[in-house]
């Protein structure tokens, strides 16, 4: 299960790491260093830093930081195997096969959950097709939603029976555990009675297909007006809904120039049918930065298709703003007559959604529209109204290029000189930038203390320990002849000297892995770490490297302050008198060290 040392530095020393990162984020160069806007959270300011020299990337905003490896975890929500197997192949370089365990096939807890996803689909599949079972599930897809058996099995829908055990009875025969299908959210146990159970039932099935073909999550669909509507599968460690979008696996092979994105399951089926096979749709949720960006890999445009009513509408602003933010082209539909495009198509036929298409208008086009017509421009209270709003929107576009031509826009639709909304524009944008500077450093603060509180929750307890230890760690990671010398014994350090238990666990990772045969490398870590742990040992990196002076003498002063802290620390538990007594020795130990030098 475990994958060689130099096996891993390999596929580091051939991962371009300023390529690999640069196809999720925008990234410029700043001196030997790139810097974006990271991708771990939301930030309008660059504070994502990439060093192709040390191979790393950190956030100074959120702290995520570490190797490609850490990267690929993060951003593609894999484990360090899993990631290290992907970048492997980017590189060309095949998995090492007898590394104490098939690398390759091995069985991590995502693929399990996926080939449990598998089966589930297939049993689903069959209970539809199967008329002891799927009678009603086939009659509510054929007859209530007109879907051709075609597209039914291009969908690979499915019916799960009224039934609390079969789905648990099939997949026990298949040798999966009650814990195995609790993780994958195909049973759930009750808190009552611990039983386990189906969690669909009398549902049709939408199985969610990743861009790799794997099925990885389920919709279910109640055959009638009850409540809830859908169910979906939370997250399982081989599912994030935050990121995944129905039909993308059909639709990314469409060389359409543009997708289409919709709110519902329903809606996609229906105008992948119809013809329009690059549509996606979001799983039961609002889209998300993480959509955004997925998407931008796939395609320039999309046009937005959410349902006519209020609730689509504020759900397509939002997609709106998203969608711009990562570059990509917007445009709204706007389909009259129909609640969603399902309807719309199933009423008005594929060639007037056609026409609608290419009627559709940019997002500005869009919210100039919502805004004009809320307001009866002939009041002249209301049309100010107006006129600040369309300010406050056009604001909101970062290329000056886009102001400008939106204000031209909004100076005709209102009848009033361009420079008069220019200035104001401009006004409403240099607060907001002003603002959101302000609001930026207070939330890196805030996550600044969560952050040490989970990750090192010792850290409250013994914040002077912690921070001696930081830098100690900080210096172990970046100079070898530290580590060589705690090794040999020349720095009395020991892990015993560490107070907070992560900070420990990280020192003895580290001298392990200097004193065997590979060597110390910060990738390695993660062999050991999670993302967030990486981050947070490269945070103590990071705050070193900032410090110019850096010698010997640094470093054994960091151990005693460490060795200071701890025995504090041991005192402090202990009774006043005693901390009293060491401090006063220590007063003296330093005014006689004084003396000796003059
Ligand atoms: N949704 C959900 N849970 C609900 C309702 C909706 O997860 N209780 C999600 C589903 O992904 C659904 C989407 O929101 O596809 C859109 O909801 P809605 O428009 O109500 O459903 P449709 O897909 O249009 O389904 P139908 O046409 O069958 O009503
Ligand atoms: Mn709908």
């Amino acid at each position: 299960m475990r994958l060689p040392e130099n096996f891993i530095q390999e596929v580091v020393e051939r991962t371009d790491i300023e390529e690999l990162i640069g196809r999720y984020v925008t990234l410029k160069r700043t001196g030997a260093n790139y810097v974006g806007r990271c991708p771990f959270h939301n930030e309008k300011t660059p504070s994502f830093t990439v060093s192709p020299q040390k191979r790393i990337f950190y956030c100074f905003g959120c702290q995520a930081g570490g190797s490609v490896i850490t990267f690929m975890q993060k951003a593609e929500n894999m484990d360090f195997m899993e990631a290290v197997e992907a970048l492997a192949n980017r590189a060309g370089l095949p998995m090492p096969k007898d590394s104490g365990g098939q690398a390759t096939d091995r069985t991590t807890p995502r693929k399990r959950v996926l080939e449990m996803n598998l089966e589930a689909a297939r049993f689903f599949r069959a209970c539809l097709f199967d008329p002891r079972y799927g009678q009603a599930g086939m009659e509510y897809f054929k007859k209530n939603r007109r879907l051709s058996e075609a597209t039914i099995k291009h969908f690979g829908l499915g019916y799960a029976p009224n039934d609390f055990g079969m789905l648990r009875r099939h997949m026990h025969q298949k040798g999966y555990t009650d814990d195995e299908l609790v993780e994958a959210y195909l049973c759930a146990r009750s808190q009552k009675n611990g039983n386990v159970y189906d969690i669909f039932r009398n549902r049709v099935m939408f199985p969610i297909i990743d861009t790799s073909g794997n099925v990885v999550a389920f919709g279910g669909r109640v055959l009638d007006d009850s409540k809830p509507k859908y169910l979906n599968s939370s997250d399982t460690p081989a599912f994030k809904k935050s990121k995944h979008l129905f039909a993308l696996n059909y639709a990314k092979g469409v060389c359409a120039e543009q997708m289409l994105l919709c709110e519902g399951y329903m809606d996609v089926i229906a105008l992948h049918a119809a013809g329009f096979e690059y549509a996606v749709a979001t799983l039961g949720t609002a889209i998300t930065p993480e959509h955004a960006r997925v998407l931008s890999k796939y395609t320039k445009k999309v046009i937005i298709s959410y349902d006519s009513d209020e609730a689509g509408q504020n759900a397509a602003n939002k997609a709106m703003r998203l969608l711009g933010e990562v570059g990509i082209e917007v445009r709204v539909l706007k389909l009259t007559g129909a609640k969603d495009p399902d309807e719309y198509i199933t009423k008005f036929g594929a060639e007037r959604f056609r026409r609608a298409l290419t009627e559709s208008r940019t997002g500005f086009d869009h919210k100039m529209d919502a805004i004009l017509s809320a307001h009866d421009l002939t009041v002249s209270t209301e049309k100010i109204k107006a006129s600040k709003e369309l300010c406050a929107l056009i604001s909101e576009y970062h290329s000056p290029i886009e102001r400008r031509v939106y204000t031209a826009q909004a100076a005709t639709a209102l009848n009033m000189p361009v420079d008069v909304l220019t200035n104001s524009v401009e006004q409403i944008r240099s607060k907001r930038i002003k603002d959101i500077r302000r609001k930026q450093s207070r939330e890196a603060e805030a996550t600044l203390k969560n952050f040490g509180d989970r990750i090192n929750p010792d850290s409250a307890k013994s914040p002077r320990a912690s921070s001696a230890e930081e830098a100690v760690i900080g210096l172990l990671l970046i100079y070898e002849e530290y580590r060589n010398a705690v090794s040999a014994g020349e720095v009395e350090l020991t892990a015993e000297n560490f107070v907070t238990e992560f900070h420990r666990s990280v020192f003895e990772e580290i001298m392990r892995l200097h004193e065997s045969p590979s060597g110390f490398r910060f990738e390695l870590l993660g062999m050991r770490f999670s993302p967030d742990e990486v981050g947070r040992i490269e945070r103590c990196e990071m705050a070193r490297q900032q410090l110019s002076h850096n010698g010997p003498e640094v470093f054994r002063s960091a151990t005693e302050a460490l060795r200071d802290a701890q025995r504090m620390q041991t005192l402090q538990e202990g009774d006043l008198s005693a901390r009293l007594e060491y401090l006063r020795n220590k007063k003296a130990n330093l005014h006689k060290g004084k003396a000796d030098t003059q």
